[in-house]
């Protein structure tokens, strides 16, 4: 757990239990691998968002246990889906589940996971909620789609890059504070800001990984590293060093791109800083935080409202 998940501890508890309990399935092979990629752990900052706005809120009642499990379902089964789409074979620090029991398995199981979380929202029984949900899946598998188009194509654009990191990543992030103000009965005010809260810190943290990908630690990730680049992914760090480097950086770059080369990750690494292209997507991640942090003027003062500024910060400061 990391410091900020402490002011929502006895939620947390509950959360993973709640957790525990939906991942009943009759079929084996659905529980061995929720469980599998469940207890691997994960940092939980999605969750972590529908408790700590509940609480800023003064929630009174019990939904937002299920609410937060809801969210980290809808996440897992992206994963699992997203590590089939893009050959992944760790995470978490283990084996991803498609290298450990096929794609099949790894897909059915997503799409059970999805399923689940939906029940839970029927459960619930707020049309509002689902409503902003169903939104939500249907853009991320959007952003997943266009991410697929995008691969070995040097020619993406930074603004196409944006939008697929607010559809794929951010998006989740932000209606997970929605539906948590929504709950809370939030005024529309203070439930616009939560959802810009979120989808900043969610921006911030996807342009992190991104960052991450090139300077991360594989053994501190708990996946690998330079796995975007063997994909051909145009992720920010190479846009920019494509359009401000020399010709011959930018062919260099274009063309691993194109050939979806990891062979080529110590010279792209190499113009990737010579480019200033990590300071550039750090500083865009910077702003996002900012951004995120100054949602929060609008809401009263509390241990919970301050945890939130934190999360905005870690997603620039995280090393995992
Ligand atoms: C991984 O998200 C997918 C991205 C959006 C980059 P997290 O880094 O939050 O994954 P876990 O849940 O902590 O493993
Ligand atoms: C994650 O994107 C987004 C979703 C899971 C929808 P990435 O492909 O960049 O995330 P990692 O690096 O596999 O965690
Ligand atoms: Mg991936
Ligand atoms: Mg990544």
């Amino acid at each position: 757990m990391l410091p900020f998940h402490q002011v929502v501890a006895d939620d947390f508890e509950a959360v993973n239990q709640r957790i525990l309990e939906q991942l009943h399935s009759d079929v084996e092979l659905v529980e061995n691998i929720g469980h599998y990629l469940i207890e691997a752990g994960g940092k939980r900052l999605r969750p972590l968002m529908v408790l700590l706005t509940t609480r800023a809120l003064d929630y009174q009642g019990r939904d937002h246990l299920d609410l937060a499990a809801i969210i980290e379902f809808i996440h897992t089964a992206t994963l699992l889906h997203d590590d089939v789409v893009d050959t992944s074979d760790r995470r978490r620090g283990r084996l991803t589940a498609n290298a450990q029991w096929g794609n099949a398995p790894a897909v059915l199981v997503g799409d059970f996971l999805y399923s689940r979380a939906f029940q839970m929202m029927v459960a619930i029984g707020r049309m509002d909620i689902m409503s902003v949900l169903s939104e939500t899946t249907n853009r991320i598998a959007e952003g997943e789609v266009q991410q697929l188009v995008n691969a070995k194509d040097p020619a993406v654009t930074e603004e196409n890059y944006f939008s697929v990191i607010d559809k794929k990543t951010a998006i989740l992030f932000a209606s997970a504070c929605e539906v948590a103000a929504l709950l809370s009965d939030a005024s529309k005010a203070q439930r616009k800001a939560l959802r810009a809260y979120g989808h900043h810190v969610g921006m911030a943290f996807q342009l992190m990984d991104d960052a991450l990908d090139y300077r991360g630690d594989a053994q501190t990730l708990g996946k690998n590293v330079g796995d975007d680049l063997a994909e051909g992914k145009p992720t920010l760090p190479l846009i920019y060093a494509m359009e401000n480097g020399s010709p011959e950086q930018s062919s260099l770059v274009a063309s691993a791109i194109r050939s979806g080369d990891a062979s080529q990750l110590p010279q792209v690494l190499e113009i990737v800083n010579a480019t200033g292209a990590m300071e550039y997507t750090l500083g865009r991640a910077h702003k996002q935080v900012e951004r995120a942090r100054a949602q929060l003027s609008g809401l009263p003062d509390s241990r919970y409202t301050q945890a939130m500024a934190e999360v905005a910060d870690f997603a620039l400061a995280r090393s995992h």
